[in-house]
């Protein structure tokens, strides 16, 4: 069992999410430290990303006493493909990857894509979970652009920033504009009061 009162735990294996939110967290001036656990959460395959966030979350409630979060995001091409991969991005990632993605789309120019996340943050001092949640929207890029990130940072331009890819941002320019970003800004917020 773990229990700190100023720790607040991200419960993650992935060390590219945790190398993102540590350096937001760490420019904040808050009571709370940032600490990873890699337990491993039960993922379900829903409609949401909140849905699935929620039930990682409460999979591994019993085995954390302090307070904590899960995230979970997700890549939507809305124009050609509907939304798709959506709530099927890690499936998609592992199986047809991005060289896949880039193969189903034809008119890069009009492609509208976003990336989605939401943080299912459980507040042991109220025992309340919240949610916080970011969105950056942007196209898909024609072919596999940048070393940084992960996932589907290579084939994703957000509209902000002109012609680059998410891979090719260093962490903290994509800190500043991503889904992760804006929903850990969020929650960083709340913290600060709380
Ligand atoms: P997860 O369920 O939140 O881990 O993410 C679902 C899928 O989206 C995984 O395959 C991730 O690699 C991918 N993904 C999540 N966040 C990002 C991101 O910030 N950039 C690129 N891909 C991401």
């Amino acid at each position: 069992m773990t229990n700190n009162e100023n720790t607040v735990y991200f419960i993650t294996g992935n060390k590219y999410k945790f190398r993102e939110v540590s350096e937001i967290f760490k420019k904040k001036k808050i009571k709370y430290d940032l600490e990873q656990k890699d337990i491993k959460t039960t993922e379900i395959q829903a409609q949401t990303l909140k849905d699935v966030a929620l039930f990682k979350l409460n999979s591994v409630k019993c085995k954390m006493k302090g307070s904590f979060f899960i995230e979970d995001a997700g890549f939507f091409v809305d124009i050609p493909l509907e939304g798709f991969p959506g709530v099927y991005s890690s499936y998609v990632l592992k199986t047809i990857g991005n060289e896949g993605i880039l193969k189903l789309i034809n008119d890069f120019d009009r492609s509208v894509a976003h990336f989605s996340a939401i943080i299912a943050f459980y507040f042991k001092p109220i025992d309340k979970t919240l949610f916080f949640e970011g969105l950056v929207e942007g196209k898909v890029s024609k072919t596999i652009r940048g070393k940084g990130g992960f996932g589907f940072d290579p084939i994703f331009i957000p509209n902000i920033i002109l012609d680059k890819t998410f891979a090719e941002l260093s962490t903290e320019e994509k800190n500043k504009i991503s889904h992760r970003g804006q929903a850990l800004g969020k929650l960083l917020e709340f913290l600060e009061k709380n």
